[in-house]
């Protein structure tokens, strides 16, 4: 993981809890509470979903919970914003395609 655990101004990193989840079947470590799309990043996933119109990629944009580009599929539940969602441990995180596959849009 690429987390930054000694930082010259802030100093080093408290000693944090590490969560195991799986993202599209591939287990990857997320430190608990941080956000999902903090954990994917550190673990090298950059696209988090593919638009339903044109089937482009989308990742992390604005990053406050606005812009919804970074949905995803958690635990069964789609459309959840990943920037804001805090990471658990044993969570099953899938890239969205569309609306998602619980949606009733498509
Ligand atoms: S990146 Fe914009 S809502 Fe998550």
């Amino acid at each position: 993981m690429a987390h930054i655990e000694e930082h010259p101004i802030l100093g080093t990193m408290e000693k944090k809890k590490y969560v195991t989840v799986k993202v599209d079947g591939r287990e990857i470590q997320g430190i608990e509470g941080e956000p999902i799309a903090a954990a994917l990043l550190a673990n090298g996933i950059k696209i988090f979903r593919f638009t339903h119109k044109f089937n482009e990629p989308r990742g992390l944009f604005c990053g406050i919970g606005q812009c919804t580009d970074c949905v995803m599929e958690v635990d069964g539940v789609p459309n959840v914003r990943t920037c804001v969602t805090p990471i658990r441990e044993g969570m099953e995180i899938k890239t969205q395609h569309g609306f998602g596959k619980e949606s009733t849009y498509e």
